[in-house]
């Protein structure tokens, strides 16, 4: 990887910006998150979490299983309860 080899494709983040937090001392991967953006994009950070946590293993040389991965929450939108029960209903807008 170089500098600018893209680990989050969602939010832009390169392997630079990612290996220049964990200088500063962003060591898990909700810091990650918090401070790149990396992990909020469309994929909820199906794509880059894996990634980003086996970076911050390698710089930090501990081994992956102790790097917590991201929570992930799912793009949430307001479902009319009829909807889930099957009724019919009226759109609204
Ligand atoms: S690739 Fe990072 S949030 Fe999608």
């Amino acid at each position: 990887m170089t500098e600018d080899t893209i680990i989050c494709r969602c939010e832009d983040v390169t392997y630079g910006q990612v290996v220049e937090a964990i200088e500063q001392g962003f060591t898990t991967t909700e810091e990650m998150k918090r401070m790149l953006r990396c992990g909020m994009g469309a994929c909820q950070g199906r794509t880059c979490g894996r990634l980003i946590a086996q970076i911050i293993a390698a710089k930090t040389g501990t081994s992956l299983s102790q790097v917590p991965l991201p929570t992930s929450r799912p793009p949430a939108a307001p479902t009319e309860l009829a909807i889930l029960a099957g009724t019919p209903h009226e759109e609204t807008s």
